[in-house]
């Protein structure tokens, strides 16, 4: 199943689509769906639908979310390179409920390199210590895949991205307070690098001085990302790893939730894991888990950076 196809399914599920992935709440909290607990009524209920699922993960503003998702055995890519090999149409739709939910995307370059991201229906936000725009990013325009899905990542073939099917569907009017977002800032492409990113002069010329961020003289300072995209008016920020982005805004304490699918499959190999790197200790507060009816669980992940130095 290739990124067209899988996106079209998601922007054609409608709520009764969504319904028949079976999305049941196992845990939840701080939330509406507060309640039954693992062996509830909840699991004998009729299951969420899009708007349900929409809810159930609802969060406040400012947030920053990252979200990815991983085989059993910690995987993030398949022996591909990419994440459409080990993901499902259940990570899907959660992907377009989110993209759905956010002002902006936040992704790392290299992500956006293996997957062949494209401009999306939200602002698309790529950090390069190089200073690099991955090429698939200059194309202009935003792809669709047939109707109203985006093809965004994945877009040659065998993404995790689905598109933004949700949200082109469901909401059509600006974000309150958002001041780039008429349109939801459908197609926007910046970069955040650092003064001294190698590519700085040629990323401006290509995109435009307003569109560079320039976050820290020697490496790039993510702990200025959430204000420097605040100031543009987007506050709900989902950043889509991958690994190498996820780890470092981590370290600075930059976020806020891991939403993270685990896909019911095992994969070994040398691909890939979902943290890699010096080692790292952040405790997790579990504050939501949901199961699809493959078997698929979808959990909402908060650090407590506050008990740890
Ligand atoms: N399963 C999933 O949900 C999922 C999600 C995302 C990605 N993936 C997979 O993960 C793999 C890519 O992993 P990755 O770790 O290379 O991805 P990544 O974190 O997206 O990319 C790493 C690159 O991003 C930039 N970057 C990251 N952190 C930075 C920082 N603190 N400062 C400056 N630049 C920073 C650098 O770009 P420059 O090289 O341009 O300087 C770095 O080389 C792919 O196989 C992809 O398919 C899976």
């Amino acid at each position: 199943m290739n990124a067209s196809s899988e996106g079209a399914g998601v922007a054609g599920e409608g709520a009764g689509g969504v319904l028949a992935h079976g999305f049941r709440p196992l845990w939840s909290e701080g939330s509406a769906l507060d309640g039954p607990g693992l062996d509830g009524p909840g699991l004998d209920g009729p299951g969420l639908d899009g708007p349900g699922l929409a809810e159930w993960y609802a969060a406040p503003a400012p947030w920053l979310r990252a979200n990815l998702a991983v085989t059993l055995d910690g995987a993030v890519a398949g022996p591909d390179g990419r994440s459409g090999s080990i993901n499902n149409v259940a990570d899907h739709v959660v992907f377009g409920v989110l993209r759905d939910w956010c002002d902006a995307v936040v992704v790392g370059a290299g992500t956006a390199r293996a997957e062949g991201y494209r401009p999306a229906s939200r602002p698309v936000v790529v950090v390069s210590a190089r200073g690099e725009v991955p090429p698939t990013l200059l194309g202009g325009g935003v792809e669709r895949a047939q109707g109203s899905s985006d093809d965004v990542g994945g877009g040659t073939g065998g993404g995790r991205l689905p598109g933004d099917g949700l949200a082109v569907a469901q909401d059509g009017a600006p974000r309150d307070g958002c001041v780039e977002c008429d349109g939801r800032g459908e197609g926007l492409v910046l970069l955040v690098t650092s003064g001294s990113a190698p590519g700085l002069a040629a990323a401006r010329r290509t995109l435009g001085d307003d569109r560079v961020l320039v976050l820290g003289d020697e490496s790039v300072d993510l702990s200025l990302l959430r204000a420097a995209l605040a100031a543009r008016g987007w506050q709900r920020l989902l950043a889509e790893g991958g690994p190498g982005l996820l780890r470092s805004l981590l370290a600075v304490r930059a976020i806020d939730e891991l939403t993270l699918t685990v896909l019911p499959r095992l994969i070994a190999g040398e691909g890939p894991r979902l943290l890699g790197g010096d080692w790292l200790d952040v405790p997790l507060h579990l504050a939501g888990l949901l199961t699809a009816a493959d078997g698929t669980l979808f959990g909402r992940w908060q650090p407590e950076y506050a008990t740890y130095a």
